[in-house]
């Protein structure tokens, strides 16, 4: 009963600090609107067909006319009916991986856990037409016409973002690119790809030695226990997403603007970013061969300095 009233109270605030948020931006940012968010993505090389993994943020986009949906709106207008979407809809009660990993209770319900990806990944998960993949840790969402296959089996790949992932699959998928609204190139899952495919053979030790099995419902209330192997906390701390890595983004966004790999454009009022995955997913492990990662310390980037290679420019 306590807690009951406690979650009512929380929503509440939660819901009037939203609002107070967005009228802020409302006042202070630009007025940015569907059509805008459109002839961005367009300078940004999306076309129809593509399939999209989108990282975001919705704040620095200016103050976007219909909210969050419109932005969906406008990433399916540019994919059409022949492309996909796909965005983060993480679900982590503990905050992280292993955090998550030692909560004995956690059960995933892909019907009733929300996500913690932020606005735009929370309203593509409402917007109805998706499918979501089955996962405890890393529940992907997808729209368009591989969103099945690409949710699909989530919950029977042995590693997170290896064989039989979302991630191997978009990887497959013709067109298939990365795409950053208002983000640097920190926070990008797909950098987790080349670990799970490259396993033991890639030059960082980045998990514990123990895989632990988390339940979870299927869409029809059936439970599985999926594997799930937590990064080793120490190497995590010096990852690319940290906020003491901003030599690290710098250097991997200098190093793909070189590489010609990233196409930069505003998308409303935000610096935004896209990369063919398959081109990217190549270079990730080329630089891999060199000791260059999203785990590399200061001098393992001076002792590589970044050079202009011009015929990776993207299609
Ligand atoms: C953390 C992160 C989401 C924060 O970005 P953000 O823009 O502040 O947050 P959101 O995208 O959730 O957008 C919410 C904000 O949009 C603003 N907003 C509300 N309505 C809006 C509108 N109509 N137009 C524009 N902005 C609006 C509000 O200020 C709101 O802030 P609040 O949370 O204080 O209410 C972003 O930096 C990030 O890291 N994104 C990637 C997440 C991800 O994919 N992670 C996986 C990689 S491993």
């Amino acid at each position: 009963m306590l807690d009951r009233a406690k979650r009512t109270i929380n929503g509440a605030l939660e819901m009037w600090r939203r609002v107070a948020s967005a009228s802020q931006v409302r006042q202070t940012g630009r007025h940015v609107t569907r059509a805008e968010l459109a002839a961005g993505l367009a300078r940004l090389g999306v076309a129809a067909g593509d399939t999209l993994f989108i990282h975001s943020s919705l704040k620095s986009l200016g103050y976007v006319e219909g909210g969050p949906l419109a932005v969906i709106r406008a990433l399916q207008d540019a994919v059409g009916p022949q492309g996909s979407l796909l965005l983060p809809t993480y679900y982590l009660p503990g905050g992280t991986v292993r955090a998550t990993c030692a909560m004995t209770d956690y059960v995933f319900d892909p019907r009733r856990h929300g996500t913690h990806m932020g606005r735009l990944p929370e309203a593509f998960l409402a917007s109805g037409a998706i499918q979501r993949s089955i996962h405890p840790t890393h529940s992907v969402s997808a729209w368009g016409r591989h969103a099945a296959h690409l949710t699909e089996g989530h919950h029977r790949a042995p590693s997170i973002f290896g064989a039989g992932s979302p991630w191997q699959r978009f990887i497959e998928c013709e067109h298939a690119k990365v795409l950053g609204l208002g983000l640097s190139m920190g926070p990008v899952t797909f950098y987790h790809a080349l670990e799970d495919a490259m396993g033991d053979a890639f030059p960082v030790p980045v998990w514990e030695d123990k895989t632990a099995l988390l339940a979870c419902l299927d869409h029809d209330g059936k439970r599985w226990e999926v594997p799930v192997r937590p990064f080793d906390p120490l190497v995590a701390q010096r990852r690319i997403d940290q906020p003491g890595r901003a030599d690290l983004r710098d250097y991997f966004q200098r190093e793909f603007d070189a590489a010609g790999l990233r196409v930069n454009a505003q998308v409303g009022d935000a610096a935004s970013w896209c990369i063919p995955a398959q081109a990217f997913f190549d270079h990730l492990r080329r630089l891999a061969d060199e000791h260059v990662t999203i785990y590399a310390t200061a001098a393992q980037l001076a002792a590589r300095p970044i050079a202009h290679h011009k015929k990776n420019r993207p299609v």
